[in-house]
């Protein structure tokens, strides 16, 4: 098994503030970026090297090159969006980074100055975060440690569209957080997990009509970054379905699955999902996400 999906949340989260470069932003809001960035949205997924065996190389959090992609219109790796003024995103604004996230715009300056971002960068779900969190993402990776880390330049081979995710567009309020379906709604977005979990074809992921289905593959061929071992996985089907689904599962059972990579058999998942990610998430908010799976409509 993979030492990767074994390691304590408690390892990832909060680790390696740069105190120096924290002090524009609350404390709070740094905080609480560092809980979002490093649980629900996983960004160091993509964006924290990896050692051979999977896990994420400390004190090289968020510098580059942890995930690259080689999708027939793009190929590239994820940046280094530390503070490193030269390597990273330091000479960026807030604003200017707020966009890259939600509007995978980058600035008018720099490295790939005004180069729209590859749409692996998942902006479409990105997009629903509310102010607050946003900010709070931002404040916190603004705080990160700066790490020097040139990463290769991408290769654009076509412009794609990037699709548009139905409850992103809808939005989200901050009353919505204080009921839990909606909660659940809200964290299942800005962690993109309809976009793994929902069959594409021809061109385009069936948002409407097959919401969580599964069958979405995922191999070595179009993620490097994982351990030489990884064999690939497939999305599972993840709707209230009683037997395609997970709608016979515990609750219990669906949250072992998300925060600890471990299907209702007992059988170990594998990668790309963000289960060491996800295993630092607060109970409220994994009962959350819970709570809205089960109103996903069954799909078989
Ligand atoms: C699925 C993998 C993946 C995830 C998850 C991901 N990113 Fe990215 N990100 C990328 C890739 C790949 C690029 C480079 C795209 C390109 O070169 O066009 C990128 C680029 C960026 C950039 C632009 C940096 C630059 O120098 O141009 C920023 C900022 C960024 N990501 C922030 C984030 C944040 C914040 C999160 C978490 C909310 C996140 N990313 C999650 C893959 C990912
Ligand atoms: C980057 C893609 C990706 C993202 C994002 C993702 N998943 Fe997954 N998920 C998968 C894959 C692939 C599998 C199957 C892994 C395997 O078979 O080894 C899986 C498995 C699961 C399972 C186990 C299902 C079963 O039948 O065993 C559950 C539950 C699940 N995901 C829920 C979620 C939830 C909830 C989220 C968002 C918080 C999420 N996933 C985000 C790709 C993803």
């Amino acid at each position: 098994m993979n030492v990767f999906l074994k390691l304590s949340s408690a390892l990832v989260v909060g680790t390696l503030l740069h105190a120096s470069s924290a002090s524009a932003a609350s404390p709070g809001a740094v905080e609480h970026g560092s809980y979002l960035v490093n649980t629900i949205l996983a960004c160091g997924n993509c964006h924290t090297p990896k050692a051979a065996d999977g896990r994420p190389i400390a004190g090289k959090e968020l510098s580059g090159g942890g995930l690259s992609f080689n999708a027939p219109f793009f190929a590239g790796t994820a940046s280094n969006i530390t503070p490193d003024k030269e390597t990273g995103i330091g000479n960026w604004s807030n604003d200017e980074i707020k966009r890259a996230i939600t509007q995978g715009a980058r600035p008018d300056h720099g490295r790939l100055a005004n180069m729209p971002l590859a749409p692996v960068m998942w902006v479409a779900f990105y997009k629903a975060m509310t102010p607050g969190d946003l900010d709070a993402v931002v404040a916190y990776l603004r705080a990160v440690q700066p790490v020097r880390n040139v990463v290769p330049l991408p290769e654009y081979k076509r412009q794609i569209p990037r699709q548009p995710y139905p409850d992103a567009e809808k939005g989200f309020t901050e009353a919505d957080m204080l009921n839990p379906v909606r909660r659940g709604a809200y964290l299942a977005t800005i962690g993109h997990c309809m976009e793994c979990h929902t069959p594409f074809k021809d061109g385009k992921t069936l948002y409407e009509q097959a919401l969580g289905k599964g069958g979405k593959p995922y191999g070595p061929d179009l993620v490097k970054g994982y351990p030489a071992d990884w064999p690939g996985s497939i999305s599972r089907n993840i709707t209230s379905h009683p037997e395609a689904g997970i709608g016979r599962w515990t609750d219990a059972e669906i949250k072992r699955a998300i925060t600890q990579g471990v299907a209702r058999d007992g059988q170990q998942l594998q990668p790309p999902m963000g289960f060491y990610w996800y295993s630092g998430l607060k109970e409220a908010d994994l009962d959350a996400i819970v709570a809205w799976l089960r109103t996903v409509p069954p799909a078989e």
